[in-house]
């Protein structure tokens, strides 16, 4: 198939085809400085087709925000339904958030129970995350690792760029964590972990905090943090004096575990995608 450059009309109806005058803008209401240039990719798939598969709209609603120049193929506004894209190389995004375009890549969210293993296997034959995704049939890698006893939301994705990034400490992802601890606690806790708590790997800081619950000896706490260190949340809490009885992540970047129950997984949204995607830069 021979590549074409988009050859839209222009100028008006009335058809001076200049780019004088008050109203530059052309028939199709797109102003001069604003015609892409992409070239149709041969063997290409029609941008609007790849919208909708990606799950941003119906294929109307995604034509609707190709021509309100709502989308960008590789940096560049395209506002014609036909453009043929590459969805596994070229780089989409709607209202400047990426989409999962290629139907190649699996984003899932995962709510891992206690006495399961943040590995793809184990070979003492234990129980393991691979175990509660094996449906999915793909090759996933899981961003970063809860210890066997904790709870809660672990993201996992064929897309290894995004789960590299994720886990890597210099885009500094914040995580949020339930933790039921031993109480009672004083008021001063919250400042103390906010200003650093010394481990034997050095000082950690969180990054918020705040009492949820407090009944008894048992309180129920949440923090959250960008550090990614083994056993981090139980050793900070251990270490101002509160062990912890049970730990769940209850959110990774933008993405919420939200009413997942445990042992199941499902498919983030575009949306949920593209804020991933946002909170690391790509
Ligand atoms: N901090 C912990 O202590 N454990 C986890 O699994 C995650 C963070």
């Amino acid at each position: 198939m021979p590549i074409r450059r988009d050859r839209r009309r222009s100028g008006t109806a009335g058809g001076s085809g200049g780019s004088s005058g008050a109203d530059d803008t052309d028939d199709w209401g797109i102003e001069p400085g604003e015609r892409d240039s992409l070239i149709d990719v041969p063997g290409g798939v029609r941008l609007q087709k790849v919208l909708a598969a990606a799950g941003v709209g119906s294929r109307r609603s995604c034509e609707e925000m190709i021509g309100a120049g709502r989308v960008e193929v590789d940096g560049e506004i395209v506002r014609r339904f036909g453009a043929r894209v590459d969805p596994k190389t070229q780089v989409i995004r709607v209202d400047g958030k990426r989409i999962p375009a290629s139907e190649d890549l699996v984003y899932l969210a995962l709510n891992k129970p206690a006495g399961v293993l943040s590995t793809m296997s184990d070979d003492r034959g234990r129980r393991t995350i691979a175990d509660l995704v094996a449906d999915h049939g793909e090759r996933l890698f899981h961003v970063g690792r809860l210890d066997y006893e904790t709870e809660g939301l672990i993201l996992l994705t064929n897309d290894g760029e995004l789960a590299h990034r994720l886990a890597h400490p210099r885009y500094g992802v914040l995580k949020t964590y339930l933790a039921e601890v031993r109480g009672p606690v004083q008021k001063d806790l919250g400042r103390r972990l906010t200003s650093g708590v010394e481990l034997d790997d050095g000082i950690v800081a969180a990054d918020r905090f705040r009492v949820l619950d407090q009944a008894g000896q048992r309180v129920l706490v949440e923090i959250t943090l960008h550090e990614g260190r083994k056993h981090v949340v139980r050793r900070m809490l251990a270490q101002t004096g509160h062990p912890v009885i049970r730990l769940v992540r209850t959110r990774v970047g933008p993405v919420s575990l939200g009413s997942l129950r445990p042992g199941s997984s499902r498919r983030l949204s575009v949306a949920e995608v593209g804020n991933l995607y946002a909170s690391v830069g790509m």
